[in-house]
C-alpha cells in the first residue's frame, strides 16, 4: 500500500472528503454495518437476534466489553448499575439552578461532564476493573440525570431511584411516579423501552460517536468525552431527528396537509424541507432498526389500546415516499427515528425527552468507542487537516484606517 504520511510530507497532498462520506477514521471491532444489505451487528451478532432475545443491559455489556456477559459478569454489572444509581446530593444544587423549561439535552450534557467533577476517582482508574466501574457509573447515572433533567424542566421535585427496580423500570419510576402514587409500568412499556434502548446502543462512526472518539483521542476522560457526544447528538440531522419527525407529523395533522402535497413539497425542496426520519448516510436499502421499531410500535399501541393518528400519517408518508422515484433514486428509506417518536409518545414521554432517550441508549456505544481508543497503545490524537480558502497575504492596519 501507499504510505499516506510519507506521501503527505513529500508532496503536501491532503485528501478532502466533504462530510467524511468515504473516509475511514479508525479501525473498530464494535459494530458491523452493511448499508447495501441493511445489516447491523453488535460484535458480530445480528440486531434482529439481540432484539428478540436480549436486553439493553446485556447488549450494552456486549458492545462495551466485546462478549456476551457470563452470569457472574451480568450480576456484577447489574449490581453496580443499582449501587451507583443515586447522584451526589450536591448535584441537586445544579438542577435547582436551571430555569424551568430548560432543554433537558442542555442539562444532560452539562451534568454528565459535572460527574467528572464529583467522581474524579472513578474516571481516573485505568485498569479493567476501574473502567468497568466507570462504565457502570456513567450508564447508571445518565438515567438518573435524564429523569432529574425532565423533573427540573417541569418544575417538579426530583424522584430518587429505587434499588429494587431494573434499569428501564427504574427510569420510568423516576420519570413518572408521584409522591402520593407509586408508578407501576406495564410490562409492555418496559419491554418497549428496553427494545428502544437496545436498538440505539451503537451505530459505528456516526456524528456523535465520532465526536466522542475525537475528544477521547486527546486522552480526555470517559465522562467528558461522552458529554461531548450528547451535544453532537442534539442536532436535528442526527438524534434530534426523532423530535423533528413528530413535529412534522403533527404539522401535517394539524394543518390537514394531504400527504401527497407534503411529499411534493419535499421533492421540490421548498424552504429546504426534508422528509424527517428518512435517509441515511450508510443505509442505502433499509435501516433494520426501523423495521423492528415499526413492528414494536404497532404491537405496543395495540397492547396499550392507544390510537395514535400520527402512526397512520407516518404509514401513509412512508408508503408514498417508498413508491416515489425521488426517494427511490436517492435510496432514501425510513431510518430509526421515523418510528421511535411514536413509541416514546405512547410511553408518555414528552417530545423534548426524545433525544435524551436516544442518548441513554447510545451510551454503551460511546463508552465502547472511548474504551477502544483508550486501549489502543498506538493511538494518535485525531487531528484532521483542511484546505485553507482564506486570504494569505494581508497586514495589520491601524483601526482609524480600516473601512
Ligand atoms: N428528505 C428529502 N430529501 C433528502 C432527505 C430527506 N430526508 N435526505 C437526503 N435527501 C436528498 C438530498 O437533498 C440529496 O438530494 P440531491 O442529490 O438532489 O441534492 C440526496 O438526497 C442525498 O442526500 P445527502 O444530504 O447527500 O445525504 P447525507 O448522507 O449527507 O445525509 C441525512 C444523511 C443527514 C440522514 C439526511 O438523509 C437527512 O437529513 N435526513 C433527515 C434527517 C434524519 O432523519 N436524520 C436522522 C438520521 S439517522 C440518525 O442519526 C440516527
Amino acid at each position: 500500500g501507499i504510505d499516506i504520511s510519507k506521501l503527505r510530507s513529500e508532496t503536501g497532498f491532503i485528501t478532502l472528503d466533504d462530510g467524511y462520506g468515504n473516509t475511514g477514521s479508525c479501525r473498530s471491532a464494535i459494530t458491523y454495518i452493511d448499508g447495501e444489505q441493511g445489516i447491523l451487528r453488535y460484535r458480530g451478532i445480528p440486531i434482529e437476534e439481540l432484539a428478540e432475545k436480549s436486553t439493553f443491559i446485556e447488549a450494552a455489556w456486549l458492545v462495551i466489553f466485546g462478549t456476551l456477559p457470563t452470569t457472574a459478569d451480568r450480576d456484577r454489572f447489574a449490581g453496580m448499575l443499582t449501587e451507583h444509581s443515586m447522584l451526589d446530593e450536591n448535584m441537586k444544587k445544579h438542577f435547582d439552578g436551571y430555569p424551568t423549561n430548560a432543554h433537558p439535552m442542555a442539562i444532560l450534557s452539562a451534568m454528565i461532564n459535572t460527574l467528572s467533577a464529583h467522581d474524579p476517582e472513578v474516571w481516573e482508574a485505568n485498569d479493567d476493573a476501574g473502567i468497568e466501574r466507570a462504565a457502570a457509573v456513567l450508564m447508571s447515572k445518565v438515567r438518573t440525570i435524564a429523569a432529574a433533567a425532565y423533573k427540573s424542566s417541569v418544575g417538579e421535585p426530583i424522584v430518587y431511584p429505587r434499588y429494587d427496580l431494573r434499569y428501564a423500570e427504574n427510569f420510568l419510576h423516576m420519570m413518572f411516579s408521584k409522591p402520593y402514587k407509586d408508578y407501576e409500568p406495564t410490562p409492555a412499556v418496559s419491554r418497549a423501552l428496553n427494545l428502544f434502548l437496545l436498538l440505539h446502543a451503537d451505530h459505528e462512526q456516526n456524528c456523535s460517536t465520532s465526536t466522542v472518539r475525537m475528544v477521547a483521542s486527546s486522552e480526555a476522560n470517559m465522562f467528558a468525552s461522552c458529554s461531548a457526544g450528547v451535544c453532537a447528538l442534539w442536532g436535528p440531522l442526527h438524534g434530534g431527528a426523532n423530535v423533528a419527525v413528530i413535529d412534522m407529523l403533527q404539522e401535517i395533522k394539524d394543518r390537514e396537509i394531504p400527504v401527497a402535497e407534503y411529499v411534493k413539497k419535499v421533492k421540490n425542496k421548498e424552504d429546504g424541507v426534508k422528509l424527517m426520519g428518512f435517509g441515511h448516510r450508510v443505509y442505502r436499502n433499509f435501516d433494520p432498526r426501523s423495521k423492528i421499531l415499526r413492528a414494536a410500535a404497532d404491537d405496543m399501541l395495540k397492547e396499550l389500546q392507544i390510537e395514535d393518528p400520527l402512526l397512520d400519517i407516518a404509514g401513509e408518508l412512508a408508503e408514498a415516499a417508498l413508491s416515489d422515484d425521488y426517494f427511490v433514486e436517492r435510496k432514501l428509506y425510513p431510518n430509526v427515528d421515523f418510528c421511535s417518536g411514536i413509541i416514546l409518545r405512547a410511553m408518555g414521554l414528552p417530545t423534548n425527552m426524545f433525544t435524551v432517550m436516544f442518548a441513554i441508549g447510545r451510551m454503551p456505544g460511546w463508552i465502547a468507542n472511548w474504551k477502544e481508543i483508550h486501549d489502543d497503545p498506538k493511538g494518535r490524537i485525531y487531528r484532521p487537516r483542511q484546505i485553507y480558502t482564506g486570504p494569505t497575504d494581508q497586514h495589520w492596519i491601524p483601526r482609524d484606517q480600516r473601512s
